[in-house]
């Protein structure tokens, strides 16, 4: 059953399609801003109009969506621009949805991105504090909401969000917003390339006291648990190719929709091998794409999106 292409297919298990695919985005003030990220060749900070011309080629190569980042004009203490509604992301969300209405536009709801400290949450005594940081994240979901997000993704991993977040947007008048929860998401070396695209990296310490243990799964099983119970509407396991049993668990265990971020990092470094002649960039692409779908993912999250799309086509 191998000795031929039309025989392979013929008996093939696992499919890719564009729309299986989502693109992260990294919005940032200015106009006519394209400004290429060192660690990530063919990713850009970009304006929002850059933003919109982008994502008209999303659109047309049939991706399943885009999940937004911003770079805000200022970082503070408290991350004021991460949940005010003239917000660089908000901002970005209405311009999106108003040039394209049909593209899923997600947007992801962190702190660490907002913080001068560079940490997902407030922090109080050198560390962050779990629930006063439920607060600031209910109102940045929300604000996205109102700009007209099609989904919210919280990956701060702070204890309580999916609930808080579900309750806020309730109250806000948001029921049908569905939540994409970070639900198992590591804290892993595999988001350097991405620290320097979101200017992110933590000022002290790391994220060791929020983000998981890469060593543990059952725990990964009780934090899915939990957002499920909380109402998450999808989970997310984040990274992807190192965290392969981790997402076939999930599969075998949840009834939700899975998805898994093919991070910054797993990115990068098929395209530095690549660069230097040692693997051959589009088979490393569609391999790893195909093994995180065989693994259980409903969706990928990948910096590889649009070139995946081309490749299927
Ligand atoms: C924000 C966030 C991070 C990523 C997605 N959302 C960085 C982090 O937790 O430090 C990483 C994504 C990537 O590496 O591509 N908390």
């Amino acid at each position: 059953m191998r000795a031929n292409e039309p025989l392979r297919r013929l008996v093939r298990e696992t499919a890719l399609e564009p729309s299986d695919f989502i693109l992260p985005l990294f919005v940032c003030p200015g106009e006519g801003v394209r400004r290429e990220i060192g660690a990530m060749p063919g990713n850009y900070q970009l304006s929002i109009d850059e933003l919109v011309k982008e994502c008209e080629q999303v659109q047309s190569l049939g991706l399943g969506g885009v999940i937004l980042f911003g770079i805000p004009e200022t970082k503070d203490e408290i991350a004021s621009e991460a949940y005010a509604d003239d917000g660089i992301v908000q901002r970005a969300v209405r311009s999106l949805k108003r040039a394209l209405p049909e593209l899923v536009v997600i947007t992801d709801v962190c702190n660490c991105e907002y913080t001068s400290h560079g940490h997902c949450g407030k922090v109080v005594g050198g560390d962050v504090d779990n629930d006063a940081t439920l607060e600031w994240l209910a109102k940045a979901a929300v604000s996205h909401a109102r700009a007209g997000a099609d989904i919210v993704a919280p990956s701060d991993m702070m204890d309580g969000r999916v609930a808080a977040i579900r309750r806020a947007l309730d109250e806000a008048g948001f029921p049908t917003t569905p939540i994409l929860s970070y639900a198992a998401k590591y804290a892993s070396v595999f988001y350097g390339p991405f620290r320097e695209a979101a200017e992110s990296a933590p000022q002290f310490g790391d994220r060791r006291s929020y983000q998981m243990d890469p060593a543990n799964v059952r725990e990964a099983m009780r934090e899915i648990s939990l957002d499920v119970h909380e109402g998450a509407d999808i989970v997310m396991i984040k990274p992807a190719m190192p965290y392969l049993d981790i997402i076939r668990m999930a599969r075998d265990r949840f009834q939700l929709p899975i998805a898994a971020y093919q991070v910054s990092g797993e990115f990068s470094m098929i395209v530095a091998a690549a660069r230097n002649g040692w693997l051959d960039r589009e088979r490393a692409m569609m391999e790893s794409l195909t093994a995180i779908r065989r693994a259980g993912a409903d969706f990928i999250l990948t910096y590889f999106a649009k070139d995946a799309a081309r490749a299927l086509a």
